[in-house]
Parts: structure tokens; C-alpha cells; sequence
């Protein structure tokens, strides 16, 4: 099937357009390149063998999207990815967050709608239920209040394609909801490529161990949890990238059992931040230089994903363990130091 991917040079999307390419799936690129870069494109080549088609524009420019569907018409399918994602950067910026997140979201509804392109994955996050009352938490566990513009972006776009579907019966879509995506490729040609000094957990590491940062921030260690330090349910993005072929196939198939349905994407298990650095320090004997700090603003204490429905549903489990996605994620910085010599 022709698939369309918007954000495939990304770090999720290039995951998952190699999974897509191994099972037979012709692969269309959508990105801008705002946060990555086209030799992403040439690495997903040197993985897979197979050149997907590339298309570099910015998907919030109406005329061009609707350009783009007029000659690609022929596409059975989409998995959105094209978003800004940095939670810190939504609160300074919230317009640029929605303009973004959303602009890009109506127009590939209305390429749905016009070419009649019938199934929608959309990379939804765990940041929609906030801090939930109960843990792991459910698909079906309240929306609670969103932590920032990029939670609430994530939100409304559930609710864009929500009423979409409804609207217009020939759209079916899978809004997967992501946990805490780490690691890289096993061939460490793709992998996180943050811009500037990274947000999130892994790369602060990896790039820590490496010497490029002096030292780890640990966010809080106060928190109600086992070591006292934030937990999180950690997920392999190779693991994470095959669920969307999954999700692929399984409305191609028409097994989906609503116009819309919804998933989480963790493994199950939550992990203090301790319990990361412990595993990394372990599958790569880097002693890591870090500081127990104050809590950072807008976290919350704990989430875990109650696996249960994506597991009976899609028949995927997410199969490495933490070791294999700090393990990964070093010889991705490894590799990447490499390259630089
Ligand atoms: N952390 C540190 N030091 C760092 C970076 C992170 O201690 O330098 C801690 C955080 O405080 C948190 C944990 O590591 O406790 C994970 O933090 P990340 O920034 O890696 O991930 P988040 O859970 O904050 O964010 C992720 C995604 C978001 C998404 C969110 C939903 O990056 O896109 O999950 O919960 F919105």
C-alpha cells in the first residue's frame, strides 16, 4: 500500500518508515526538515534498500498541501507525525504550537476528505490524561486539564479528528497514544537527533556520558515514588514504530471496531529516572556525572500505561527491555560522534 508519512525524516517517523518499507509498504515523505535532516533520508535508504518518494514543504501552507494530494492522490494511507513536540518551547510560544500542530492536522483532513484517502494514524501523547488518578492508566481514563500548549495541541487534535470521522464517514482513524519513546535503530544510522541541548531524558545522557553536557539535572527526588525521582513508562521506538504498521494494516483490513479508535503505546512498566541512569551506567560502563535538582516545572509525578487493550486489540507488545534502549541510544551518540570525526 502507499503510505504517506508527514515527519519521516523525524525521529519516530524514520523508525517507522523503515518498518513500513520492510513489510512491503511504499513509503511518501512529508517533512520540512525543521527539526531534522535529509540525511535521515539517505540513512533510512542505507537500512532498507528502498528510496521512499520525499517531498520537502512545510504541511501548514494550504495551497501546497492541496497541491501535493492533487498528484499523490492515489494514497491509502496516512501517519502524522509532522509536529513540534518540546513542551517547554509550547509555553513560551504557544501560537507557533498551534499554528503548527493544528494548521497542519485540517489541512491533511481536507487532502482526506477531497482525494477520498481513507485511514488516518495520528501520533497522539500520554501528556493528554496529565496526571491521572489511577495507575497505569486506561484509554479510557478522564482527559484531564493539559500541562501545556503542546498537551492541549495534542488534545484538540484527538477532538479535530473525532468529530471528522463523524462528519465524514469515508475518514477512519487510530490516534496512538505515546509513553516515553528512547533508543535508536539497531544499525545506529537513525536515532534522536535533538536540536541544541536536549529536553528529554536519553539525549541529556547519552550526550552527558559523551562529554558533550557536564552534567545531568535530575528533576526532583522528592516525588511520592520507590527512589524518590519521576516515574515513566520507557518504550523502544523500534517498538513503538511497529505498532504503527500495525495500525496500518489493521484499518487496510478493516478490523478497526470504531470510526475512531484510540491506544496506548508503553510497555507497562514504570521507571524512576534513577532506574534509567542505573541501566545506562550498566550496558555502558560510563560512570554518569549527575545532581539531584530541584523538580522541573509543568512534570508530573508518575505514568504508566495500562497495555492491556493495545496488546489484545493489535496483538503488539512492546518486546525490549530497558537495557536494549539505553544500550541503543549510546551507540546512536557513539555512532554520531563518529561521524563528526
Ligand atoms: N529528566 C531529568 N533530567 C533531564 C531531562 C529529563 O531528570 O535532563 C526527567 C524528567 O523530569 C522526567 C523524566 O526525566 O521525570 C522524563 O523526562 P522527558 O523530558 O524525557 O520526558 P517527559 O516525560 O517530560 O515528556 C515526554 C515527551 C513529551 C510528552 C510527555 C508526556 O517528551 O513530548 O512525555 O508525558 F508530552
Amino acid at each position: 500500500m502507499k503510505i504517506l508519512v508527514t515527519g519521516g525524516a523525524g525521529y519516530i517517523g524514520s523508525h517507522t518508515v523503515v518498518e513500513l518499507q520492510k513489510q512491503g509498504h511504499q513509503v511518501v515523505i512529508v517533512d520540512n526538515l525543521s527539526n531534522s535532516s535529509a540525511d535521515v533520508i539517505d540513512n533510512i535508504v542505507k537500512i532498507s534498500g528502498v528510496a521512499p518518494v520525499f517531498e520537502k514543504f512545510d504541511l501548514t501552507d494550504q495551497a501546497l498541501t492541496a497541491d501535493f494530494f492533487k498528484r499523490h492522490s492515489n494514497i491509502d494511507g496516512i501517519i502524522h507525525f509532522a509536529a513540534f513536540k518540546a513542551v517547554g518551547e509550547s509555553v513560551a510560544n504557544p501560537l507557533m504550537y498551534y499554528r503548527n500542530n493544528i494548521q497542519s492536522l485540517i489541512n491533511i483532513l481536507e487532502g482526506m476528505k477531497v482525494n477520498k484517502i481513507p485511514y488516518l494514524v495520528f501520533s497522539s501523547s500520554c501528556t493528554v490524561y496529565g496526571q491521572p488518578d489511577e495507575l497505569p492508566v486506561k484509554e479510557t481514563s478522564p482527559i484531564k486539564e493539559a500541562f501545556s500548549p503542546y498537551g492541549f495541541t495534542k488534545q484538540v487534535s484527538e477532538a479535530i479528528i473525532r468529530d471528522s470521522v463523524v462528519a465524514y464517514p469515508g475518514i477512519k482513524a487510530i490516534a496512538l497514544r505515546y509513553f516515553n519513546p528512547i533508543g535508536a535503530h539497531d544499525s545506529a544510522l537513525i536515532g534522536e537527533l535533538p536540536l541544541g541541548v536536549p529536553n528529554n531524558l536519553l539525549p541529556f545522557i547519552t550526550q552527558t556520558a559523551i562529554g558533550i553536557r557536564q552534567e545531568l539535572n535530575v528533576f526532583g527526588s522528592d516525588y511520592n515514588t520507590p527512589d524518590g525521582t519521576a516515574v515513566r513508562d520507557y518504550i523502544h521506538v523500534v517498538d513503538l514504530a511497529q505498532a504503527h504498521v500495525i495500525a496500518v494494516d489493521r484499518m487496510i483490513s478493516r478490523k478497526s471496531k470504531a470510526p475512531m479508535e484510540v491506544f496506548n503505546l508503553g510497555t507497562g512498566n514504570g521507571l524512576t529516572v534513577l532506574e534509567v541512569i542505573n541501566s545506562f551506567e550498566r550496558v555502558s560502563g560510563v560512570k554518569l556525572n549527575y545532581r539531584l535538582v530541584e523538580r522541573r516545572p509543568g512534570d508530573v509525578e508518575k505514568v504508566w500505561a495500562d497495555t492491556a487493550y493495545a496488546n489484545e486489540e493489535l496483538g503488539w507488545k512492546a518486546k525490549k527491555a530497558v537495557d536494549e534502549m539505553t544500550l541503543s541510544a549510546w551507540k546512536w551518540e557513539l555512532a554520531l560522534a563518529d561521524r563528526k570525526k
